[in-house]
């Protein structure tokens, strides 16, 4: 693995097991993150990404497990086989929290109602660092007032219901960035929030990134975001990445007609009130029920009788890579 390369996640398959069926929600999927660079991950509802994340976490429900590929992440002290480690072991737990962080779609699958905010802060920060008793009181106050926190040396002490929705998921994220972690792992992480402290929580994370030289994978539904702090794009449908590459290769020369829908599907900030906006027709196919060969085929503008059959994934640059068998299709087009 490159010295750049932060974390290395290579052909993984999660899959979940319930009533004796079996959902392949994360099916093949592979990418890297490198030191100091975010890696946003797009797509519909229920592709698979929160999986994805959960995954490197080792936070799977018990009902899933890793099929098959691995999760390599380049430490400062080595290579660790993250898919290796036994999710409640001692390494796992070392490394969860402090050097891999997670900021959840739902703060409250982070906090634990019956302790406050403050100690659940600390309790990370004890754990993870050298920090004493009220070093770590005054870090913990500081954090809060960097995500927007008013009044953090009484809100310190409160319990998470006792903050709204929004304010949850700032202590949260104050969590997840409380140990400076190598890798930050952000899902939908502003989505409950107002623009300001949008835009304070994403000037964090890039400091985060330029300092720390932390890799980011974030997950967005919002290309807005993507075209502002991407440095590279992952687009996944039904469990594959269909199409990735860096945000110009992807934003700017989309080969996938996923991608294609996905950006027609979004107003563009600055082109008016006067753009052709279009829905993605048809909805994202029954994970029980697939079709055979191309996920999107069915929803396609593009599909021949070629479209039957998975189509391979090609390598378009170096950094460009696209799973459709229609892709020179969509360079005619653009
Ligand atoms: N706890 C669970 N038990 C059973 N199936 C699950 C569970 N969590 C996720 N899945 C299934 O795994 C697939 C991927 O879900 P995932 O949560 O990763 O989607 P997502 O891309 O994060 O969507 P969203 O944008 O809505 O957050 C879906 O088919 C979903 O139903
Ligand atoms: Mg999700």
């Amino acid at each position: 693995m490159s010295q750049q390369t932060a974390l290395s996640v290579k052909d993984l398959k999660t899959y979940f097991y319930t009533n004796k069926r079996c959902n392949k929600a994360v099916n093949g999927v592979s990418f890297d993150i490198k030191k100091g660079s975010t890696l946003c991950i797009v797509g519909e509802s229920g592709c698979g990404k929160s999986v994805t994340a959960s995954t490197i976490m080792q936070l799977l429900p018990r009902l899933s497990r890793i099929e098959e590929g691995s999760i390599t992440y380049n430490s400062d002290a080595g290579e660790i086989a993250i898919h290796e480690l036994e999710r409640d072991g001692a390494e796992m737990k070392r490394i969860r929290g402090s050097e891999i962080a997670m900021i959840f779609q739902d703060p409250m699958t982070a906090l634990n109602p019956v302790y406050t905010i403050g100690f659940q802060i600390a309790e990370s920060l004890q754990y993870h660092t050298d920090l004493n008793k009220s070093q770590i009181r005054a870090r913990t106050i500081e954090l809060l007032a960097n995500m927007g926190i008013p009044s953090p040396e009484q809100r310190v002490d409160e319990y998470p219901h006792h903050y709204s929705g929004g304010m949850r998921q700032r202590a949260m994220i104050a969590m997840a960035m409380s140990c400076n972690p190598k890798i930050l792992i952000a899902d939908e992480p502003t989505t409950a929030l107002d623009v300001t402290i949008q835009a304070q929580i994403f000037e964090l994370m890039e400091k985060l990134k330029t300092e720390n030289d932390t890799a980011i994978m974030l997950i967005t539904h919002d290309m807005g975001v993507v075209a502002e702090l991407a440095d590279d794009v992952a687009v996944m449908y039904m469990g594959n990445i269909v199409e990735a590459g860096t945000v110009d290769d992807v934003l700017r020369r989309p080969r996938h007609p996923y991608t294609k829908a996905l950006l027609e599907s979004i107003p563009v900030l600055g082109r008016g009130r006067s753009q052709d906006i279009k829905s993605i027709r048809g909805a994202t196919p029954d994970p029980y029920d697939r079709p055979k060969g191309c996920q999107f085929a069915p929803r396609c503008d593009f599909a021949t009788d070629a479209c039957n059959q998975m189509p391979a994934e090609e390598q378009l640059s170096d950094t460009h890579r696209v799973m459709c068998w229609q892709h020179e299709e969509l360079k005619q087009n653009a």
